[in-house]
């Protein structure tokens, strides 16, 4: 049996290693042929060491090394010896030496790659996935999974730490009803019936509190079928946890310390607890989304009483319908053409219009609507945004609180952006609470949950009408993007079934989808709540990355795909019959 020899990795040759014979294992990273003398880059994960082939130390060892490559795989050995001064490359670690080669094997040959190793970034994303093992071994993309390691790591530690148990749930498993599509996995023994994917273990960790083991984690696989986006994925990680007889404050507490303890130990970096707070209702109002991002300003002004008695037509209808009128300011001395694109940006949106006024050297309004605008518009406008400037724009949409708001939510978003207002460096966590418990579905003509529809109400809701029931739920928020919810859960069977009554379930589909839960209810329930963090968003952010994808090993491509294994693929009809299953004539082509 062969035994690898290895002394150290390649990334940790240091001065205890200078005039020893040492072992390395690695890849051929780069080559450089110098007539006399062959230099090789070898990598392993740790990083780079130079070693030297010289026909003076081992002319075989030489002769072999004219055949190296990139990427071949090779086993070392040889006497580590200093660089002379000129030659110390101070952008590795291991730049004051190198290795004159003694011994040299062969482990892997590798053909042409179909990319090399330093162009990585630059080539198209499905080559690099159908390659994933060559992207993988790229410098940066061992970093990142490196650091993802070492994040689940220190939650682990953190948890076990806090007495939480890890306890895995099963991936096949019944709808759990939480807004999403769910992925279905045919049964053979039960033909005609199916398992479902779970998108969370939402129902399980609530059965794991009904089980008394008082504080659960788990490193959770989900699985969505949704429209995937750069922070989406069909399948994605969860850091998901469940605790009984704990309150709202108690969870948002041991979620601050255990991101404190993850920034310290992988990244050396403080933050300072309690993190920030915004009722959903503030959220909104000022950023127009449910996870605004405060890394900037630019808060949304809603200037309705600047138009009380205004002639302009389409804003005296927007007020007259109870509307409303939104604007946010930005101090940028836009050109003409400049503000057209921004109005064509936000009609891309969906918004129906953008209506801007620029404030001039002198403060007087310009703007298609300026000949309407009364003489006093600017000392009115200074009553609302008090450091109104020369230069200062205010960009403006009317309509129903939710949509115009919305989108100024997103315009604040691009703007931000294209004027790169956003300090790059900076994490800025924020809770969002008191969400409201439903939303009204226009298309379905029905309520529907925010969170799930096992989150608890909020004291006094059954005085109240559906739209102005509060939830006990929460979401984290780090630079705009939502890195996990949770909420305190519904354990009184009462209560769990009127929410399911609004919610349009009749007695039999309770029964039918959720009577295990409801019984569950009626034989000693604790109280409990939970939470669950998007691991892939918040590797992504921690490392500056653009999408989730740069952070998992194995992702799927925009369109779902695999291209490395071709997932998913066509199944041989023979093979669908075991699970009593036909394609139809147009899906069989
Ligand atoms: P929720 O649906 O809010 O809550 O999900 C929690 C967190 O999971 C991440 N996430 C995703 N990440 C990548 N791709 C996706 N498609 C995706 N969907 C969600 C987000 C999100 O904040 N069971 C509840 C939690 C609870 O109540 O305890 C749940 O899953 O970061």
């Amino acid at each position: 049996m062969k035994k690898f020899e290895r002394t150290v990795m390649c990334g940790q040759v240091n001065e205890t290693f200078l005039n020893k014979i040492i072992h390395l294992l690695g890849w051929v990273h780069r080559r450089r042929d110098h007539g006399n003398l062959i230099f090789i880059d070898l990598r392993d994960r740790s990083g780079i060491m130079q070693i030297v082939f010289s026909p003076e130390i081992n002319l075989s060892a030489y002769e072999s090394a004219k055949h190296l490559r990139s990427e071949y795989v090779i086993s070392i050995s040889g006497k580590v010896v200093k660089r002379s001064q000129s030659t110390i490359n101070k952008d590795i670690e291991t730049g004051h030496f190198e290795l004159q080669v003694d011994n040299l094997e062969i482990l892997n040959k590798a053909k042409a790659l179909p990319f090399a190793q330093d162009e990585g970034e630059m080539v198209d994303e499905d080559l690099r996935l159908k390659y994933r093992y060559l992207d993988l071994r790229r410098p940066v993309m061992q970093h990142r999974i490196e650091t993802r390691h070492k994040i689940i790591f220190a939650m682990r530690e953190f948890l076990n730490s806090q007495k939480f148990f890890e306890i895995e749930t099963p991936v096949l498993t019944k709808n759990t009803a939480e807004g999403a599509r769910e992925f279905l996995v045919p049964s053979r023994i039960h033909q005609g019936s199916f398992y479902a994917l779970p998108q969370s273990p939402q129902l399980y960790k609530q059965i794991l509190m009904a089980s008394g083991m008082e504080r659960y984690f788990q490193v959770a696989r989900c699985f969505r079928d949704e429209d995937l986006r750069a922070d989406r994925q069909p399948e994605f990680t969860q850091l998901d946890m469940e605790m009984s007889f704990i309150n709202e404050q108690d969870i948002q507490n041991i979620i601050e310390n255990l991101l404190q303890h993850i920034l310290n130990s992988v990244f050396a970096i403080d933050i300072k607890l309690p993190l920030q707070r915004m009722t959903y209702a503030d959220a909104f109002s000022n950023y127009g989304v449910d996870k605004p991002d405060l890394r900037f300003e630019m808060l949304i002004h809603d200037i309705g009483k600047l138009f009380a008695d205004t002639e302009i037509s389409f804003l005296k209808t927007v007020l007259e319908k109870n509307g409303k009128i939104g604007a946010l300011k930005v101090n940028r001395n836009f050109s003409r053409s400049e503000l057209d694109a921004w109005v064509d940006r936000a009609t891309k949106n969906g918004a129906k219009g953008l209506l801007w006024i620029r404030f001039n050297e002198n403060m007087q309004p310009e703007s298609p609507v300026a000949k309407f605008l009364p003489a006093d518009f600017t000392t009115k406008v200074k009553e609302i945004f008090k450091d109104l400037a020369p230069n200062d724009t205010l960009f403006i949409i009317a309509g129903k609180y939710k949509d115009s708001w919305e989108q100024l939510g997103r315009l604040r978003l691009q703007l931000a952006e294209a004027l790169q207002l956003i300090p790059q460096g900076l994490l800025k966590f924020l809770w969002v609470t008191d969400f409201p418990l439903f939303e009204y579905d226009e298309k379905e003509k029905k309520w529907s949950s925010v969170h799930h529809p096992f989150t608890s109400p909020q004291d006094g809701w059954e005085k109240l009408e559906p739209h102005s029931i509060k939830a006990r739920s929460y979401d984290i928020v780090l630079n705009g993007i939502e890195l996990g919810g949770g909420s305190i859960r519904i354990h009184d069977p009462n209560v769990q079934k009127e929410v399911f009554k609004l919610l349009g379930f009749d007695l039999e589909t309770m029964q039918d989808h959720f009577g295990f839960l409801l019984e569950a209810q009626e034989l000693g329930f604790p109280p409990h709540g939970g939470i669950a963090l998007g691991i892939d968003r918040f590797v992504m952010l921690l490392l500056n990355c653009k999408s989730i994808r740069d952070v998992i090993a194995f992702p799927k491509t925009a369109t779902g795909q695999d291209p490395m294994m071709q997932a998913p693929t066509k199944v041989n009809p023979m093979k669908l019959r075991d699970y009593g299953l036909k394609l139809t004539e147009k899906e069989n082509k």
